[in-house]
């Protein structure tokens, strides 16, 4: 049955998205998922309504059986349901007051020790321990990550990630008794949403979508075209550490994205990695 709400949600949010229109076939299949899709946001404000503990394990169950690598089922979901590591977590981030309400919070954590252990349960050298392992591992729980997004999307829930525990990763892994070859990948907020939340413009197709070869021509120029689009839309409320980079008369992505990374973050995480067990050579 053609569904013409759906197909509008689609192009509306895609157009939104990307400053560009989509003509959306209202007879294609799996229209209500592509509207969650291209409609995603994060959600940092909930309502105070527990979310159902079975729900929540349904949820985990179905981010669980997104692909893996190889089959190889290098990432795992932590819940933290305890008061007492719920608040340590909150403490190390007092800037994100959304980890603090957050009805649910969980760690997804990227695993290289089942498989380097299932070498010593057979008594076996482990041949594969360098970068690519790693590599495998996380992209496993980035994606196990982004399958939990969309399954509570699903159901109404609201979630937005949390990789800044990694400024805290030693303390984190502790916390969670994370062994050797376990890292957390970052945390996860989620809950009923208290507010529907905006669609955050994204660069053109014209940055991120490529045919047979890469192409950058006119960047620049693309970018400027983004942030124009994006400020009007949805500009930024202040700008990033004025006292140091001084008032910009127009404050776009750009600039904002140049003074977040202007400054050195976690340049210590390779060494817990390395720490932690894992060869990034
Ligand atoms: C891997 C990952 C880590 C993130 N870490 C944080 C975080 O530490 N704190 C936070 O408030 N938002 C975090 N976010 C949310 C992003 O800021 C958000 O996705 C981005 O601003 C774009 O907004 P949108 O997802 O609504 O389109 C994270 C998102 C991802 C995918």
């Amino acid at each position: 049955m053609p569904n013409e709400t759906n197909a509008k949600l689609v192009s509306d949010a895609l157009s939104e998205r990307f400053g560009e229109a989509f003509t959306v076939d209202p007879n294609l299949a799996g229209l209500d998922e592509l509207a969650r899709i291209a409609g995603h946001r994060v959600h940092r404000r909930w309502i105070e309504r527990p979310v159902d503990p079975d729900l929540l394990r349904l949820l985990c169950a179905c981010a669980l059986s997104a692909s893996s690598k190889s089959d190889l089922q290098q990432a795992d979901i932590m819940v933290v349901r305890d008061e007492a590591k719920r608040r340590k977590i909150e403490s190390l981030l007092p800037e994100m007051p959304w980890v603090r309400e957050a009805p649910v919070f969980l760690v997804f954590l990227a695993n290289g020790r089942r498989l380097a252990r299932l070498f010593e349960m057979r008594n076996r050298p482990f041949p594969n321990d360098h970068l690519d392992q790693f590599f495998n591992a996380v992209s496993d729980a980035s994606i196990v990550l982004t399958t939990f997004m969309r399954a509570a999307a699903a159901v109404g829930l609201g979630c937005c990630p949390i990789s800044v525990i990694r400024d805290h990763a030693v303390t984190v892994s502790e916390l969670l008794e994370l062994p050797p070859r376990v890292i957390p990948l970052a945390g996860m907020c989620a809950g009923w949403p208290a507010e529907k939340g905006e669609i955050t413009p994204r660069l053109g197709l014209d940055c991120t979508l490529h045919e047979d070869r890469y192409q950058e021509s006119d960047l620049a120029r693309r970018i400027d075209n983004y942030d124009q689009r994006r400020a009007a839309r949805r500009p930024y409320r202040r700008q990033r550490a004025p006292e140091r980079w001084g008032m910009a008369s127009f404050y776009g992505w750009s600039e904002d994205k140049a003074r977040q990374y202007g400054v050195p973050q976690r340049a210590d995480f390779g060494a817990f990695v390395r720490a932690k067990g894992f060869c990034l050579d």
